[in-house]
């Protein structure tokens, strides 16, 4: 059996925690995806990118393409900011396909008056060779903030255009008298648009990265409101204001794990949504990149009017080898699974009886158990927990517990978890989700088990274990 590595020299040497499967380019900087499309056969997403390093700063949108969502190829930088028209940045926004052309909004950040509070723009740009360069429209900025009138808003950003009945319609995010918000605006030729109302705000500061689509008969909003992602159900009446219904997390974690998450629709009509993983719980672990992208979520609409989401099915395409389990009887006896690895995909369907009492799946274990991370599920409360006080033997990393809680009704509850070097995502029913990051020490931490508590019996209906492989695979 290895020691462990002295955290020091792991520094150095050990980039164990690079995710196989997870969308990443090479090194550097990145944060939320950008302008997910799907575009001529194939998925392209953008995303926030300092080409120079491994922090934030200097953004531009970096460029993705894959025909199956699961094996990605990186293009060159697809947008630089015009220093010269005093861009500083890039920020987030969308891509959407106004007769055949693909079409880009951004935020434009300059510095000074150009500032990202209170001088942000909203510009435009067009692609003629599939998205791989963009020309800036003549008619920049195409949104400035005198569309509000009398209305200040701070912090204005992030662009989300869609087409309905004819008309072009954007959301964007921001901050009015100190309450985040998101806004409505009309346009008829994407050049030209007015503003229609502030359809919700809330009592964080600002709300960055605003979705609003229909799903099924109703509408769906979701925004980052600088924590854990939300989501709200309702209508968007013709007088522009937005029924509110239900509502709920896209993800538990926020700045834990899972932020400004973005979406498309396919060719198949699914909602498809991705966020960017962040590194925050990395600590002062320094590398030469940062930032990751979630797997693909499908979402949907479930009876209860609350949202579903799956991951895409093309992921079994990564599944390698395989270990399928039955009716398995859990108590506290720790159980060894012998399908080991960094990139992980567990699927469990939980029995809800009246005597089953928590189950636990420990991933990135180290041979001598001092390395792991516990994801538990209690079927009496709903519970569900991502511990991470054992993830890791170096203290730089964050190590609290992640937690969230779903409906159990029915007979049983799947438990679907993927693991992928320094990243855990689990889907709580497909009712709710946690992401996260963890940055084990030991490469032997690599091991699954799985028990119970003391004097109850859990059943499992069925345990599946697949290895993963990689996205360039
Ligand atoms: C969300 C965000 C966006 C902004 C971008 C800047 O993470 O703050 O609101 O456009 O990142 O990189």
């Amino acid at each position: 059996m290895r020691d462990a590595i002295e955290v020091k020299s792991l520094q150095k040497e050990f980039d164990w925690h690079r995710p196989v499967y997870h969308f990443m380019p090479e090194k550097n900087w990145i944060n939320d995806p950008n302008g997910p499309i799907y575009f001529n056969g194939e998925y392209h997403i953008f995303y926030q990118y300092n080409p120079n390093g491994a922090s934030w700063g200097n953004i531009h949108w970096g460029h993705a393409s894959s025909t199956d969502l699961v094996h990605w190829r990186v293009w060159p930088i697809a947008l630089f900011p015009s220093r010269e028209l005093g861009e500083e940045h890039c920020f987030s926004g969308c891509v959407v396909i106004n007769k055949g052309v693909p079409t880009l909004f951004y935020t434009s950040i300059g510095i000074g008056e150009r500032d990202q509070v209170s001088g942000a723009q909203q510009w435009m740009a067009t692609s003629e060779d599939g998205m791989l360069t963009w020309k800036k429209d003549k008619n920049n900025p195409i949104l400035t903030d005198s569309i509000h009138g009398e209305t200040v808003i701070k912090e204005w950003r992030d662009p989300f255009v869609w087409e309905d009945h004819g008309a072009w319609y954007m959301v964007l995010g921001g901050s009015h008298d100190g309450r985040g918000c998101v806004l409505l605006y009309r346009s008829h030729n994407l050049i030209d648009w007015e503003f229609l109302n502030k359809i919700m705000d809330g009592p964080e500061f600002t709300w960055e990265c605003p979705n609003l689509f229909r799903l099924g008969t109703k509408h769906v909003l979701i925004y980052s409101p600088g924590g854990p992602v939300r989501y709200h159900i309702g209508t968007l009446n013709d007088d522009f204001t937005f029924t509110d219904e239900s509502e709920g997390w896209i993800d538990r974690s926020g700045w834990e794990g899972y932020y400004a998450p973005n979406s498309l629709v396919d060719y198949k009509g699914r909602r498809i949504m991705w966020g960017w993983l962040t590194e925050n719980p990395r600590g002062k672990w320094e590398k030469d990149w940062a930032g990751v992208h979630s797997i693909p979520r499908i979402l949907s609409l479930g009876d209860d009017n609350r949202l579903r989401m799956h991951p895409a099915e093309e992921l079994t395409l990564l599944r390698r080898n395989h270990l399928h389990l039955t009716d398995l009887q859990l108590t506290d006896q720790e159980m060894d699974i012998n399908i080991k690895g960094p990139s992980l995909e567990i699927l469990a369907q939980v029995q809800l009886i009246d005597s089953a009492s928590a189950v636990y799946f420990k991933v990135l274990r180290s041979v001598d158990g001092e390395e792991e991370t516990v994801i538990s599920f209690d079927p009496q409360t709903g519970k569900i927990a991502i511990d991470r006080e054992k993830s890791s033997l170096s203290d730089l990393p964050h190590k609290t517990i992640l937690t969230g809680s779903i409906n159990t009704e029915g007979e049983f509850v799947t438990i679907h978890i993927f693991v992928d070097h320094s990243v855990i995502e689990v889907f709580a029913d497909y009712q709710e989700c946690i992401s996260t990051r963890v940055y084990p020490t030991r490469e032997n931490a690599v091991n699954v088990s799985i028990h119970g508590d003391i004097g109850k019996l859990t059943i499992l209906n069925s345990f599946d274990v697949w290895e993963l492989g990689s996205m360039t695979d």
